[in-house]
């Protein structure tokens, strides 16, 4: 095995080395080793990918479907795209030049970036969130301004926005992901309107990261694309709505001027994303079946939530309001103190229970932590006992 050259790790890019580790999956692979451990830790779906997709990726491997698809996806992938946004959030976008199809939306996040950023510029993030963000707009030269959500039941609302792009006038971008990871909390119709009007007479690209928007459990989702088309990315993608994480299908959907420069970036990236998982995706938001499947594992996910939600409050944790997406986002008990890092810590190595400490999403995440319920409900009730366990012993 070859040793790295001496010297050669000083050649790294310095935005690299500036990015603060993210811990999450490094507190999960921790937590892994600890014998018997139940883990409500990692942001993916339990569920087997649904049959109506798997046959549509297994057809096209059949059909020899195997060579590069345009840059932007296949044109299939982004009519169905554009008829699930048209179907489930009003939106009316063109398969031909407002579509891109990425390699989930992690992807497609970095090109929405990597379109807008050049070094020392500002991106308003509102926290705690996705840490994936800050970690992209670092690596680019940007700088994450956050706006800790954490006294307005991690809700930005309109008032702490505007402050917000007053201090930063310069900002290029506003990044809103909602259902949110990882607060579970959403906004209704009116919030998103509230928000648009903020944000109307101002430059900033809103990158709406709306991955979850189809597990939300009381109401409705409502895009901010709705209401600010001419200024606003929409990131979605199959992972959480149809438990297609390992298949990498993203999407990003914008004004046709915009699109240009950020589906040519995401080209440059990827190429194409793979033929078979674009089939699979095809059938998810194109089909009637894609659209069931999500129905009966929301169905899932809500009482899992409802059972989660009201074992929590019992053992004595403060909750966001959890609407949306399949995380719960708990105030460690007043007793346990406000260290979510030991907290967790000890939970998982004394209790056998791992979550996510909520500082690790940035400001506001402290003394929180992040249980996610996107696993079966005899795991959810074996912590909850666990859980009930270490609080008594503590
Ligand atoms: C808010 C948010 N955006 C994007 C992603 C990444 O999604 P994908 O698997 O499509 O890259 C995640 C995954 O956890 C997420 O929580």
């Amino acid at each position: 095995m070859p040793a790295t050259k001496a010297n050669l790790m000083k050649q790294l890019n310095s935005n690299f080395t500036r990015l603060k580790p993210v811990g999450i999956r490094e507190f999960d692979a921790k937590a892994s080793a600890v014998p018997g451990i139940v883990k409500l830790t990692l942001g993916e779906p339990d569920f087997n990918v649904p049959d109506a997709m798997k046959q549509a990726a297994i057809d096209s491997i059949t059909n020899n479907d195997s060579h590069y698809a345009p840059g932007v996806g296949t044109l299939a992938l982004r009519k169905a795209i554009a008829h699930f946004l048209a179907d489930r959030y009003q939106l009316d976008y063109d398969p031909n030049g407002e579509i891109a199809v990425t390699v989930g939306a992690t992807q497609g996040i970095y090109a929405a970036l990597s379109a807008l950023i050049n070094p020392g510029d500002e991106v308003l993030v509102a926290t705690p969130t996705f840490p994936l963000y800050m970690a992209i707009i670092t690596i680019l030269g940007g700088k994450a301004v956050e706006i800790d959500t954490s006294d307005s039941d991690f809700v930005l609302t309109p008032d702490k926005l505007k402050a917000t792009i007053n201090n930063h006038p310069q900002a290029k971008a506003l990044i809103l992901n909602y259902p949110s990871n990882p607060t579970g909390v959403t906004y209704s119709r009116q919030q998103i309107a509230d928000l648009a009007t903020a944000v109307k007479d101002t430059n900033l690209v809103v990158i709406a990261d709306e991955i979850y928007s189809e597990l939300i459990y009381d109401g409705h989702h409502t895009s901010i694309a709705e209401f600010l088309p001419g200024q606003t990315l929409v990131l979605n993608g199959a992972s959480k709505s149809h438990a297609m994480t390992g298949y990498r299908i993203g999407f990003i959907a914008g004004p046709k001027e915009l699109m240009g420069p950020v589906s040519a970036l995401s080209g440059m990236m990827i190429t194409s994303a793979t033929d078979s998982a674009m089939a699979a995706a095809t059938t998810a938001f194109g089909s009637e079946a894609g659209r069931q499947a999500t129905l009966e594992m929301k169905q899932a996910y809500q009482e899992r939530r409802d059972f989660l939600v009201h074992a929590l409050h019992q053992l004595g944790f403060q909750l966001a309001t959890p609407n949306g997406a399949f995380y719960v986002f708990a105030h460690i008990p007043a007793s346990a103190g406000n260290d979510d890092v030991a907290f967790a810590t000890a939970l998982a190595e004394q209790g056998r229970v791992a979550v996510i400490p909520g500082s690790y999403f940035g400001a506001g995440g402290q003394g929180y932590l992040r249980l996610s319920y996107a696993t079966s409900m005899e795991n959810i009730k074996l912590a909850v006992e666990r859980i009930a366990t270490f609080l008594k012993e503590d």
